[in-house]
């Protein structure tokens, strides 16, 4: 049987060609791209300036409040696109700074400094519990979210998500890209680019009166048509004056979510996680970061949105219009 999807597994057996056509065996070309990541040491604790204000869980931790409404009112919706399109800045920014060599604590100081310098806490600092220790998630390879910023450099031929959180104005503003790292193999640059298209198609599924459930089966069938999986354990969710609230969004087909109906000013994300492989997860020691469990690779990108009685407006551009992240 032949398979004409990126993700045929025939592509990743050590001794079959490479697919990437160089005529050596898989296992002496691309191979050693399945490598795991190892965790690396985690630096202090970043202080932040007395002057930001801060979200009630910097001091001791904890999670968000999730008995909160998710249809905003005026205020609270300009002040999210204020805090949206600064977050997009932020991503951007720290997305330039991506090369081989450059550790992922590097990258979460950049992040951090960039934050208080747009007048802003970096929503993940202390959140949850255990309080997250980092400004920034950076999720390497089969990473699949949560990846604390640490001493590993990253290499060529990496993927890596990085995911920013801006908390101002009493709101935050979530979005997430993965970028690559100098050169990278054919399927984790197909992965990539599929997995920005599903949050494409999510986006296109948004609408007043419509069940969220159709987000779900948007993303879903693209993933699946293109031979990939979609992670079910981590969802998108409701967005405003908490982090994250009750409202979920899933990111698969559940028929549980056709009567949750979509309505004027709602604010959540939708951020896929697209799987080359297994979709099931790990989570290691440090109780955040969630691994594959067969080590293979995946993607994520993420929007903050608002339901419009037009559809989804972005909260989460980047002023100059452009997406975040994408590596082209
Ligand atoms: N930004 C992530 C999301 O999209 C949440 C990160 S929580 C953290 O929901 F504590 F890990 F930062
Ligand atoms: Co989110
Ligand atoms: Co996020």
């Amino acid at each position: 049987m032949t398979s004409t999807t990126l993700a045929d597994p025939a592509r990743l057996k050590a001794n079959n060609p490479c697919w990437c056509g160089s005529g050596r065996k898989f296992k002496r070309c691309h191979g050693p791209s399945l490598e795991r990541v190892r965790p690396g040491t985690v630096g202090p604790r970043r202080p932040v300036p007395e002057g930001i204000v801060r979200p009630h869980y910097a001091e001791h931790g904890g999670r968000s409040r999730r008995d909160v409404p998710d249809v905003q009112d005026t205020a609270t919706l300009a002040a999210m696109r204020r805090t949206g399109r600064d977050a997009a800045r932020v991503l951007r920014d720290v997305g330039a700074a991506i090369a081989p060599g450059v550790t992922t604590d590097a990258l979460d100081a950049l992040c951090h400094q960039l934050c208080i310098d747009a007048g802003g806490y970096p929503s993940p600092l202390n959140y949850g519990d255990p309080g997250y220790p980092k400004s920034i998630c950076t999720s390497v390879n089969e990473v699949i979210c949560h990846g604390i910023p640490d001493s590993r450099a990253l290499r060529d031929g990496d993927i890596v998500n990085l995911d920013v959180t801006l908390f101002r104005e009493g709101v935050h503003g979530d979005t997430n890209a993965t970028f690559t790292v100098g050169t990278v193999d054919e399927l984790s640059r197909g992965l990539v680019r599929v997995t920005r298209e599903c949050l494409e198609r999510g986006i296109e599924a948004v609408a007043p009166g419509r069940p969220t459930s159709d987000i779900g089966q948007a993303i879903q069938s693209h993933a699946e048509a293109e031979g990939f999986g979609v992670v079910r354990a981590f969802t998108g969710h409701g967005v405003g004056r908490e982090f994250h609230t009750g409202l979920h969004i899933l990111h698969y087909f559940e028929p549980r979510d056709e009567t949750v109906l979509m309505e004027p000013g709602m604010t959540f994300t939708i951020e896929p996680m697209i799987a080359l492989g297994a979709w099931q997860h790990r989570t290691w020691d440090d109780d955040w970061t969630a691994v594959t469990t067969d080590g293979r690779r995946t993607a994520q990108f993420e929007h903050t949105l608002v339901v419009t009685d037009d559809g989804p407006e972005i909260l989460t551009l980047h002023p100059d219009g452009e997406w975040s992240g994408f590596p082209g």
